[in-house]
């Protein structure tokens, strides 16, 4: 604020002579009330300079954040919170993608305990790190994705930046896009993650949707989807869950990625992988890299974003990983000071302390073989969980509904096809929190509570219409 302004300010409403109708009320007893300036002073002061308003707002005690609006709660995080208020015993969370225990607590991940002590105890400094993070964790972190011998990292052609988790990661995907791409579209799946589209809106990335799910089926809509690719502008960017498609937990067969490298090479497309799950999916970290592999091998430029939420449950350290696949080590040298240039006016350069544990837990043969051990642990509390809810409903419906998509889809999330009314009374009724769009959390659920799930589960299939 310039210091002309702040000459002009007074402390209430007193100092200004104002007219009759606007003293009094909150803003006479020194609360700040909420105006319409020009309804106030009339046309004069309608059109006038921000200097005017903020020096109008300071002398009468409002706040020059008055236009700003409430933003609607996040219809994710918001799930969460209205769990939290609510007292009944019975009460399951199964909204956040969070790993839970039986118990249904949240988790430690016992190399993560292991690698922290190991931090500890080498007394490593809390340096700034540079604008592209940690070097040994970006080493490290791309030879997860691509494999450690992956021709493509010893030529030098993956451009690695250390991003804020998974989100921060697209994110700055998306900023290089706007600058480097303007116009060009990113293909989102309908439905995907719901960040998404908040992600590329905020980084003024047009977007446009492609068929994935089917309804009748509660599978797959390939043939849409393909329509949907082959469809778009040529070289738009085409982003793909990796494995275990969020929300839904559908993911294409081996064979069907294939048919879709095949439609993205032929449109000249650039395939942008979201991994969010890697190793979280089949509890293999090859396997639910296969699909980022397949078309890396096919020699695309493709862009992929990390995250260590999930698979390390390292959700709140923040710590992932944007990587670009280049034609080159000369393009991937390039795009890598422009991510870097992007990222510097952002937040200026990566938290350490997660880039330290994945580091030392991928760096270490014994920490790494821990780690997948704990992995295929959780990965298998999942899938027993899917199971059970499974054979419960099974077991309880004699309609001849067919449950079986529930063991066809893979990863933290079921799918249940539940419409907004039916999820509505999951919540309502059987306080079962969930997003509205039918998806559970299977990571939230345990053995114990299956049953009382599928009964849910039941209740609002046949029930609610
Ligand atoms: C598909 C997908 N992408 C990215 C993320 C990003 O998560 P984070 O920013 O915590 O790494 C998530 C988290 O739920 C996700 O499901």
């Amino acid at each position: 604020m310039a210091s002309g302004m702040l000459s002009l300010t007074c402390p209430s409403s007193s100092s200004l002579s104002l007219p009759h109708h606007f003293k009094g009320g909150a803003a006479a007893a020194g609360k700040p009330k909420l105006l319409n300036q020009a309804s106030v002073f009339g046309k004069r002061f309608v059109n006038t300079e921000s200097f005017t308003r903020t020096t109008m707002a300071v002398a009468l005690n409002v706040s020059r954040f008055e236009s700003i609006t409430m933003a609607p709660p996040d219809p994710i995080l918001g799930v969460s919170e209205a769990f939290r208020a609510d007292t009944n015993e019975m009460k399951l969370n199964l909204g956040v993608g969070a790993y839970r225990t039986e118990d249904l607590q949240p988790y430690v991940l016992n190399v993560v305990k292991k690698a922290e002590k190991l931090m500890l105890e080498r007394g490593e400094n809390k340096e700034y790190l540079p604008i592209e993070g940690l070097a040994s964790f970006n080493k490290v972190t791309a030879e997860l994705l691509l494999g450690a011998n992956n021709p493509l990292i010893l030529e030098q052609r993956v451009a690695t930046v250390q991003g804020l988790s998974g989100t921060g990661s697209l994110r700055l995907a998306a900023a290089l896009i706007e600058r480097y791409f303007p116009g060009a579209k990113v293909l989102i799946s309908s439905p995907s993650w719901g960040n998404h589209k908040n992600i590329f809106n905020d980084a003024r990335v047009p977007w446009s949707e492609y068929r994935y799910y089917d309804p009748s089926t509660v599978g797959l809509d390939f043939d849409g989807m393909i329509a949907d690719i082959k469809a778009a502008p040529e070289g738009s960017f085409v982003l793909l869950h990796g494995c275990a498609h969020n929300p839904t937990g559908i993911d294409p067969t081996p064979e069907q990625w294939e048919i879709i490298a095949d439609v993205i090479q032929e449109k000249n497309h650039i395939p942008f992988f979201d991994v969010a799950y890697q190793g979280f999916a089949s509890g293999s970290l090859d396997v639910d890299a296969s699909s980022v592999r397949l078309f890396a091998a096919r020699g695309l430029e493709l862009l992929v974003a990390q995250s260590y939420s999930k698979n390390l449950g390292l959700y709140a350290e923040r710590i992932g990983a944007i990587n670009i696949v280049c034609s080159s080590a000369d393009a991937a040298t390039r795009v890598k000071s422009q991510i870097k240039r992007l990222a510097r006016p952002m937040y200026s350069n990566p938290p350490v302390h997660g880039a330290r544990i994945v580091a030392n837990v991928v760096g270490d043969p014994e920490l790494f073989n821990e780690w997948k051990e704990e992995m295929e642990v959780m990965a298998g509390r999942i899938k027993s969980v899917r199971q059970k809810l499974y054979d419960s409903l099974r077991a309880k419906d004699k309609s001849g509904k067919d449950w079986s998509f529930i063991l066809r889809q893979i990863g933290m999330f079921s799918f249940t096809g539940l419409n907004k009314a039916q999820s509505d009374n999951m919540t309502n009724k059987w306080h079962v929190y969930m997003t509205k769009d039918g998806r559970i959390s299977l990571a939230g659920l345990s053995s114990a509570k299956c049953e009382y799930l599928a009964d849910a589960i039941f209740d609002s299939y046949h029930n609610v219409s």
